[in-house]
């Protein structure tokens, strides 16, 4: 029998701490939401590196039973995470969270509280897993737990969607059809998300929607960082819709098309249109 294919990893602790540090760091909000305790069980679902992760288990200690466990599908993020942040209230597990099912911790629920940042628009791209994810994570907590989490909102980096989406047409070829479907997100509307958490048996405190225009960090002189280091790292799945020989190509146009609209008169910088959903849902 065929051995089944390992999906692409398509991040790396080193190209993200370039294009995207910002990421980990604009989370005030939220983590005022998630208002970690002591005694709080924690899980982080979409950690990535490991860096807000582990500054969640600083509030949370073990001698109270508080711990927090961090599940990635990136091998890569995963290594990076142990390496640098396990730690007696902190743990990472290698995990697809579109098949919660299977993660034998969340299957033994009693979390207090289920946390994501900027990784549920990735998580939820497949229409027929998205119901599960939220059913396995009510499963998941404690009566009266929450599920408090930021991800990217309807229209959020809508010119980077626009722009991978033209330039597949114009340069890699692709129908419009297929060029829609390249897209590795979903960026739901609050009703949207609200209609959801209510269905799966969710009380819905908070469900909001933030414009947060967000700066692209300095370009480097290795080419990852700035804007074309973003597109290249966050939108590796639209570029692996055309063959490897159109790719650059493909990443000059998305470049040349954002750019057009991103880019401030006043000092040259580039500010992308960073949309937040924000929600807090309490298991009733
Ligand atoms: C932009 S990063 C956010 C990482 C981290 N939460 C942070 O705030 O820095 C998005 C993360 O979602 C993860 N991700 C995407 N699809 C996933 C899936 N199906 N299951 C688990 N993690 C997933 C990626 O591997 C990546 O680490």
């Amino acid at each position: 029998m065929a051995t089944p294919q390992q999906p692409k990893d398509h991040w790396s602790a080193e190209k993200y701490h370039s294009a995207a540090s910002f990421v980990p760091k604009l989370t005030s909000t939220v983590l005022t939401y998630l208002a970690p305790q002591p005694q709080d069980k924690i899980l982080d679902l979409g950690c990535g590196d490991g860096v807000l992760t582990a500054q969640i288990a600083a509030a949370v200690s073990s001698s109270d039973g508080g711990k927090v466990l961090g599940l990635d599908a990136s091998p890569s993020f995963i290594d990076s995470a142990k390496r640098n942040h396990e730690g007696t209230t902190c743990s990472f597990h290698l995990q697809d969270c579109t098949r919660l099912e299977g993660c034998a911790e969340l299957r033994e629920g009693g979390w207090d509280k289920v946390f994501s940042n900027a990784a549920l628009h990735w998580i939820l791209r497949a229409p027929e897993t998205r119901e599960s994810v939220f059913r396995r994570v009510h499963e998941a907590l404690e009566p009266g737990g929450k599920f408090v989490f930021e991800m990217g909102g309807a229209g959020n980096v809508a010119e980077v969607q626009a722009g991978f989406t033209a330039a597949l047409v114009s340069k890699g070829g692709l129908t419009l059809r297929e060029a829609r479907e390249a897209s590795p997100w979903f960026f739901p509307s609050t009703q949207w998300m609200s209609q959801m958490l209510g269905r799966v048996g969710f009380e819905v405190e908070v469900c909001e929607l933030e414009y947060r225009p967000t700066e692209c960090s300095p370009e480097r002189a290795d080419g990852s960082g700035g804007l074309g280091g973003w597109l290249r790292l966050m939108g590796a799945q639209f570029l692996e819709a055309v063959p490897e020989g159109r790719r650059e190509e493909v990443l000059r146009e998305v470049e040349g098309i954002v750019e057009g609209v991103v880019r401030r008169e006043e000092d040259g910088s580039r500010w992308l249109g960073y949309v937040r959903l924000r929600a807090v849902a309490r298991k009733k």
